[in-house]
């Protein structure tokens, strides 16, 4: 029996979706390795569980930077236990829809393709994740109506305006999840003169991180090394202290938008001023940013139902594109490309 799949390689999180049954697995896309012998000890929640932690002989390193593939070999090994794990390596030779971002070069394509088919499957198409994140938000982008779609993920933000299937004007940034992550750990470092790690940097943005000064002060304890005494030590931190170095990423995003709007067509331009601005990606969520970008571009914006899954849901639907043709009778442009 063969069913055809679709597989996000996100650079915070692996997702995996099989035609009829939805999305069968979802984990941070994480691997453990033994430097020893280069033998790979867990992979995604089990490897996250671990970063930070592992002895001199374990590794726990993130295979995907910016959206793109850095290491090659452990991506296919991930993916290939992931398969495994979702019970989806039984199913023969599938046909497979990836997502990419929407600017990557010819030899990061060819990573995700070469990656997908080491797992011997009968074809890899191709969608950018704009696209994808628009249907999985429940967008016909097939209509001639414009859509603006930002999808704010680990690595790579990507804001597009689509319609007829095709992408009238883009941007693809390697800003998102992980540079919130990052300002928390240098703030933290540069007040308290505390490390904390990747893991506690990134709870501590899902629970009080802002991008707006919040009305309601929020305060979570984080815990590291104090860089002076070198002993483990724990400090409060609060959403109004923070908010400010996370802000000027989100205001990053919000002038890339606003170029995207300056470069779209006037009546797709209509179209978006009536509807306002889609946002998926799970960095979508930090507080405030929905109010942020509608201040900056003087738009409305909708945060999507389950931003963290529309990508790989529009994916899922975009399996019955496989083998369609490139511009369907009404000229809508089939999402899906072929690599070669
Ligand atoms: N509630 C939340 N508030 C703020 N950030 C969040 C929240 N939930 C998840 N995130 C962040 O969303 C990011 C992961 O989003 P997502 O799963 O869409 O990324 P990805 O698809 O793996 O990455 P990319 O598309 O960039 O390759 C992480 O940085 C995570 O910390
Ligand atoms: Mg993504």
């Amino acid at each position: 029996m063969s069913v055809d799949i679709a597989i996000d390689l996100g650079t915070s999180n692996t997702r995996i979706y099989v035609a009829g049954k939805g999305m069968v697995l979802d984990e941070p896309s994480v691997v453990t390795i033994n430097l020893d012998t280069d033998d790979v000890i867990a992979v995604g929640n089990e490897a996250y569980n671990m970063m930070g932690r592992t002895s001199q002989r374990l590794s726990s390193c993130e295979p995907l930077k910016g959206g793109v593939i850095s290491d090659i070999y452990l991506v296919e090994k991930m993916i290939k236990i992931q398969l495994g794990k979702a019970n989806v390596s039984r199913i023969v030779k599938p046909r497979v829809v990836a997502c990419i971002p929407g600017e990557i070069t010819d030899v990061e394509k060819r990573a995700v393709v070469n990656s997908i088919y080491s797992l011997g499957v009968r074809s890899v198409s191709l969608i950018e994740s704009s696209k994808a994140a628009a249907m999985g938000a429940g967008l016909d982008i097939s209509s001639p109506h414009g859509r603006l779609v930002i999808d704010i993920g680990g690595g790579t933000t990507d804001i597009a305006v689509i319609s007829l299937g095709d992408i009238s004007a883009s941007r693809s940034m390697k800003t998102a999840g992980v540079d919130f992550d990052e300002e928390i750990i240098k703030y933290v470092r540069r007040k308290y003169n505390l490390i904390i790690g990747k893991v506690t940097a990134q709870a501590a943005k899902i629970e009080i991180g802002a991008v707006v000064k919040p009305e309601v002060d929020k305060t979570c304890i984080v815990k590291g090394r104090n860089t002076v005494t070198g002993l483990p030590h724990a400090v409060e931190i609060r959403s109004s202290e923070i908010f400010e170095p996370l802000q000027d990423i989100a205001i990053s995003i919000a002038q890339q938008v606003q170029d995207v709007l300056e470069e779209a067509p006037p009546e797709l331009i209509g179209d978006i001023y009536k509807d306002g601005i889609i946002l998926t990606g799970g960095s979508s969520q930090i507080f405030g940013f929905d109010q942020l970008l509608k201040n900056h571009v003087k738009l409305d914006v909708h945060i999507a139902e389950n931003p963290s899954s529309c990508v790989i849901n529009g994916c899922g639907f975009a399996l019955k594109y496989i083998g369609q043709q490139e511009v369907d009778e009404n000229g809508a442009v089939n999402p899906l490309s072929m690599p070669y």
